[in-house]
């Protein structure tokens, strides 16, 4: 059934575990992230992008619509996010579109001008009955910029600076720059551990990881147990279905019926999000 990131990140800071939160660009992403959750047991969310808006032709409705669908089908609990909102067009476009929370994304802005944002932002959300997500410090990696240098100064969330942000700007859960990158293709970041106990101690509202795909499952994991309560993973999903469809075409010279691939690309992307669900479960007592 169809619920709400606000329930979901509630209910996962209640038993100290994180909910997934899946980046879907196509029907294919949907449908597999939905499966991929079935097959764990595990609530997920379902984020569309303000990038994938634009490459839907900047259209949100088509996706948007097949994601309420899926998710009043499901057979565990699945919300609808916006994430890296910058538009304030497409933020209004939310509530109508069937999205229960959003993340608006002014971290590139210096501070002043990130939190008067975040503020009206926050103060528009509300009103209309969203959840939302701020984030500050620079997770970089987005627009094709490239990795950020994750050590950089700056790039990281300072404790104190984000106290005062979610306090001034009224936002439900706050995206930390800890030390992961947007777009990774290998699982080889590492978590600033320290900075991530620091602000989990200096913060009261659900702690957000953006470009998880960059992480080992171990530190996917850690992640959790350091307090982190929504982990967000867009690029695992496009490895996956990118490496199994140029798997089964190098193959498979002669197909033809676009269904044929499809078919394999989203398998491999349910088993991908099955893994990453399961990496964030806290292991069984010994
Ligand atoms: O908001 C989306 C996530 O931060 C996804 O990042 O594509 O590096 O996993 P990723
Ligand atoms: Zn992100």
């Amino acid at each position: 059934p169809l619920t709400t990131t606000g329930e979901l990140v509630a209910r996962a800071a209640a038993d100290r575990s994180a909910v997934a939160s899946f980046n879907i660009i196509t029907l294919e992403h949907i449908e597999a992230v939905v499966a991929g959750a079935e097959s764990v047991d595990a609530p997920v969310v379902l984020q569309v992008s303000e990038n994938a808006v634009a490459f839907r032709r900047g259209r949100l409705l088509p996706l948007a619509r097949a994601a309420v669908a899926a998710a009043e089908h499901a057979a565990v609990p699945v919300a609808l996010h916006l994430d890296h909102v910058r538009s304030d067009t497409l933020l209004r476009q939310a509530p109508d579109a069937g999205f229960g929370s959003v993340m608006y994304d002014a971290a590139r802005l210096p501070y002043a001008d990130n939190l008067a944002a975040t503020r009206a932002a926050a103060d528009w959300a509300h009103a209309h009955g969203l959840w939302i997500e701020a984030e500050l410090g620079e997770i970089g990696g987005k627009d094709g910029q490239g990795p950020l240098d994750a050590h950089a100064p700056g790039a990281r969330t300072d404790p104190d600076q984000a106290r005062a942000f979610v306090a001034d700007s009224g936002v439900d859960a706050l995206a930390v720059a800890v030390g992961t990158t947007h777009a990774m293709t290998t699982r080889t970041a590492a978590l600033d551990h320290a900075l991530l106990e620091r602000l989990s101690a200096a913060l009261d509202v659900p702690l957000v990881l953006h470009g998880s795909s960059g992480l080992p499952d171990e530190e996917l994991a850690a992640a959790v147990t350091g307090g982190i309560t929504k982990v967000n993973i867009g690029t695992a999903l496009n490895i996956a279905m990118t490496g199994a469809v140029r798997k089964y075409l190098t193959a498979h010279p002669e197909a033809v019926d676009s269904r044929d691939y499809l078919t394999v690309g989203r398998e491999a992307m349910t088993r991908a999000v099955a893994d990453v669900i399961t990496a964030l479960r806290p292991l069984p007592a010994p």
